[in-house]
């Protein structure tokens, strides 16, 4: 008997790319996809799409997996407990941050990552780099033979005292990405600001959760989206603003859009669907969950938010995953404590629920496209690090990373995620899809009966430079 032509085949799929939407059937071998068409010859396997929306899986470019951190802090999510939630929240490829720590070469601070990452991941990943300390050896020697390994990509912080560069060592930052080709990530607050305030709170007692969104309001976020852009058009290379929280910052990449500059711009779901007051309107320790930085703002920055993901502002949506447990002396409550503002570790979990939220409330409450959906949660971050189109689309020859989507509606509860965080800031809420059928490489992680582990199924992606094209907003082109 001849052997079938297909490892695996997806029929009746409604395929959904970042540019169309047809039906196909989708033939799946060795892990990629090999023919789409009508009427595929059978395969070995077969799962019937039912005229579902599939969509390729998502990347999700920005996420904290497993990063050392000063004790007693210490994140929830590894490789393997990631990477599952991941899955099973429709993401098939993730790019967390091999971080330099002051004075350590960067190297050795991507040899550690890389020790963390090997063998236990469940979908595939790659690593962007955090330059804290960008000497003359890691400027001249390392960055560049990182970039050409594969490690095109880096975050570079304005602000938090362990982390943050000065004009000067971000101007040396952004020359290295500009011969290289490579793309600079920018966390964009002003250290001085955040600092002068916070004293200010601490001085007059305020010091609740709720406070840290007072010590980070929006002009601190605005200054420094301003400042990296000026210091970007200086040396003359494209940046990307990371987790973008409002108006006043996306004002800011507006401007430079329509000065022809090549400022890329990332936002996130806690910018959607928090504000505020999920920091709490009383001094409960409760908002500790929601603390992270830029803070959520209100609901009309939540519309404005909406409004550049709609018309083209906006080329990625990541989680900004950063877990840390509420109830632990490792995670909310420092040594066991409830402690100042100052001192909560910074960053919310999300990387599973990244997709469906935005599925639910973008696609099927009429704000974006399914198009969009796809090109802002997996297109774009593929094409911005160099995987795309191995990843990132349904082509012949990409990868089988696929997502069919069930919609149906469904009570967010913490209990049904995996993740190893205690909470969900999104409990509660009620969505109106979730993906019935996750397939990395042509293997089924995700689907009615649950998660289907495979450690080391995750393998290392060494990613090219950037494919990215700038694409002009609706008001940019008026
Ligand atoms: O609060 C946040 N966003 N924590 C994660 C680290 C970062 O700056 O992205
Ligand atoms: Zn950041
Ligand atoms: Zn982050």
């Amino acid at each position: 008997m001849s052997q079938p032509a297909f490892d695996l085949v997806v029929r009746n799929a409604l395929i959904a790319t970042a540019s169309d939407t047809y039906a196909a059937d989708i033939g799946i071998r060795d892990g990629r996809i090999v023919q789409l068409g009508a009427s595929l010859a059978p395969g070995a396997r077969e799962i019937d799409a039912e005229g579902r929306v599939v969509t390729p899986g998502g990347v999700d470019a920005h996420c904290h997996l497993d990063q050392p951190m000063e004790p007693p802090a210490r994140m929830a999510d590894d490789f393997d407990s990631g990477t599952r939630a991941a899955a099973c929240g429709g993401t098939t490829t993730v790019i967390p941050f091999a971080a330099q720590e002051k004075g350590q070469s960067l190297r050795a601070a991507v040899d550690d990552y890389h020790r963390r990452a090997n063998g236990r991941a469940h979908v595939d990943y790659a690593f962007h780099l955090i330059v804290s300390d960008p000497t003359p050896q890691v400027l001249n020697e390392e960055l560049p033979a990182l970039i050409a390994e594969g490690y095109t990509s880096f975050k570079i912080y304005m602000t938090y005292d362990d982390l943050k560069l000065d004009d000067g060592q971000m101007l040396d930052v952004f020359d290295v990405a500009r011969k290289h080709g490579a793309m600079a990530m920018v966390h964009a607050e002003n250290a001085d600001c955040i600092e002068w305030l916070t004293k200010k709170l601490e001085a007059a007692g305020r010091t609740a959760p709720r406070f840290h969104a007072h010590s980070r309001p929006m002009l601190v976020e605005r200054e420094a989206t301003q400042r990296a852009i000026a210091l970007a058009e200086l040396v003359d290379v494209p940046i990307l603003i990371v987790h973008v929280s409002g108006r006043e910052a996306v004002e800011q990449i507006r401007w430079a859009r329509s000065h022809g500059l090549n400022v890329f711009a990332e936002t996130c779901p806690q910018y959607l669907f928090l504000s505020a007051e999920d920091l709490g309107l009383d001094n409960s320790y409760m908002g500790a969950r929601c603390v992270c930085s830029p803070p959520p703002r209100d609901k009309r920055n939540q519309e404005i938010i909406w409004r550049g993901l709609a018309d083209g502002l906006f080329t990625i949506f990541s989680s900004d995953h950063a877990p840390f447990n509420f109830d632990s002396p490792e995670g909310k409550k420092p040594g066991g404590e409830e402690v100042t503002f100052r001192h909560i570790p910074n960053g919310i979990p999300g990387i599973e629920t990244r997709m469906p939220l935005l599925y639910s409330e973008g696609v099927l409450g009429g704000r974006i496209t399914l198009n969009r959906f796809v090109e802002l949660t997996s297109t774009n971050p593929a094409k911005a690090y160099g995987l795309h189109p191995r990843k990132g689309t349904i082509a012949v020859g990409s990868d089988a990373d696929l997502v069919i989507w069930d919609e149906r509606t469904l009570t967010l509860k913490n209990t049904q995620l995996h993740h190893n965080v205690d909470y969900t800031p999104y409990e509660g809420m009620t969505l109106k899809a979730w993906p019935a059928v996750t397939l990395a490489q042509g293997e089924v992680v995700w689907d009615e009966q649950g998660f289907h582990p495979r450690q080391g199924r995750g393998r290392f992606l060494a990613c090219g430079l950037p494919t990215l094209v700038p694409r002009k907003s609706q008001e940019e082109s008026l």
